[in-house]
């Protein structure tokens, strides 16, 4: 018999279905046993009397260890108390493979341990939920920047120089002879694509030698790279914010239920909507010494400063909405930016600040377009001209005013799930401390 998922079982009451997938929990009383059934689209609740089935097949399904691999015909029966509306009178199980000790008991369990396992862990109700919004503002993600004539132009991994500072790359050996980095960002390769295409998007891994352990970074990470020829920073935030919007929408519509799952407060992202408050950062330092005055903060912030995880946190609670920051002072910034003909001290960077303390969760900008100015950054940033020389080939031949930005996608679903920690974002996280398994 053909294979039913369990999300496909409200439209077939009263049909005889086979399901596979695995034994999530069960509980027997006297001549009753009831599995719960995983199959990866949902769980059903299954009945198995002993009256129904063989001797053999009541012992079995009493048997049956968490997790072990199960096999169940039966007939869907409409149930008002269940989750889905259904249950499953079950008439024959089969055991595929019998799973003893499962690891992951239903008791508590301390984070690493967790983390240890998180091979099995992802098979429990909640992080089985994250991934599956992780799925869905992905999907959105590309959808959005493919449906606004955006041409997808993935960048290298492998690459001979640095995007993101020095600090953070992670070396490889490349035959001997060469250094190769992983990729902190696809940027400049972006830059490329997006003088050839007019505007070009890069989604893949990227990766940081992050040295600190804090809930909002990965040594390895996902991001998403829209750039655009002929733009400003101005059109970054308009085009961020339109592409929040859509995600939002996305994942209200398609997860409102894996949201519950999670217990995220859906009204705040009910509540998100154009436009963004857009903050000039003296406007931030203003607000953030404010703060401190009130004894709200504990460090008085200066200008010229970069913002500490506090720090963000403090500014989003002005607002409930994400907000944009722009212009930082250049000293912060990649050696890349276009910077105010009016206030070179100032970069025309945008930071994209989620609400509820989710911190930074976009960054990027307006890039320098002279080529005399850039091959003066790349000098002062002590970065080796010679791999940038491709680079500076964009301004030499057909410069234009461009932009673009990289999303984290990790940090997006910790904030629209409302967790606390991006390892529980990603399949297998990659942190100073986690490479395993
Ligand atoms: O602000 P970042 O460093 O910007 C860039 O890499 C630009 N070159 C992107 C561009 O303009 N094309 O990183 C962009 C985003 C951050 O806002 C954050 O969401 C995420 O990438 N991010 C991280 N996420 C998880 N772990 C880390 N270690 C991250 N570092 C950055
Ligand atoms: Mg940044």
């Amino acid at each position: 018999m053909k294979q039913t998922y369990i999300n496909e079982l409200q439209d077939k009451i009263s049909e005889e279905v086979t399901l596979k997938g695995w034994l999530y929990n069960s509980r027997s009383s006297g001549k009753l046993v009831f599995p719960q059934l995983r199959d990866g689209t949902g769980i059903v609740q299954c009945v198995v009397f002993k009256g129904n089935v063989s001797e053999e097949v009541f012992e079995v399904a009493k048997s049956a260890g968490q997790e072990s691999s199960i096999i169940v015909h039966g007939t869907v029966k409409e149930d008002a108390r269940s989750p889905i509306g259904v249950e499953i009178d079950v008439t024959d199980l089969e055991v595929v493979q019998n799973s003893t000790d499962y690891p992951i008991s239903p008791k508590e369990h301390g984070t690493e341990f967790l983390m240890d396992n998180r091979h099995l862990w992802i098979r429990s109700k909640k992080q089985h939920a994250v991934l599956r919004v992780r799925h869905t503002i992905i999907k959105a993600v590309r959808d959005f920047f493919d449906s606004n004539g955006f041409i997808l132009a993935d960048t290298p991994i492998f690459t001979p120089a640095a995007c993101e500072g020095t600090t953070t790359l992670f070396e490889v050996d490349y035959f001997g002879d060469d250094k190769a980095y992983l990729t902190q960002s696809g940027q400049l390769y972006n830059e490329a694509t997006a003088a050839a295409f007019g505007k070009s998007y890069a989604f893949g891994p990227t990766f940081r030698a992050e040295k600190s352990k804090t809930r909002r970074h990965l040594t390895e990470f996902w991001m998403v790279e829209p750039e655009v020829a002929y733009a400003n920073y101005e059109d970054m935030m308009d085009l961020g914010e339109d592409m929040i919007i859509h995600v939002v929408k996305a994942v209200l519509e398609e997860r409102r239920e894996d949201l519950e799952t999670l217990e995220r407060d859906i009204s705040v992202l009910e509540n998100i909507q154009k436009p963004f408050p857009r903050l000039h950062y003296d406007k931030c330092v203003e607000i953030l010494q404010e703060g401190f005055e009130k004894g709200e903060l504990e460090n008085k912030f200066e200008w010229g400063g970069d913002f500490g995880s506090p720090d963000e946190t403090y500014l989003s609670a002005q607002f409930d909405q994400p907000i944009f920051v722009h212009h930082f002072p250049t000293a912060i910034k990649g050696f890349y930016f276009e910077i105010d003909s009016e206030r070179p001290e100032c970069a025309l960077g945008i930071d994209l600040l989620a609400p509820e303390g989710y911190g930074e969760i976009i960054g990027g900008g307006e890039r320098a377009m002279d080529l005399e100015y850039l091959e003066k950054q790349i000098e002062n940033h002590n970065l080796p001209k010679e791999d940038f020389e491709w680079y500076l080939d964009l301004r030499r031949y057909g410069s234009v005013p461009h932009a673009g930005f990289g999303m984290g996608i990790e940090r997006c679903v910790a904030w629209m799930c409302g967790i606390e920690h991006v390892r529980e974002t990603i399949p297998f996280p990659r942190m100073l401390y986690r490479l395993k398994p």
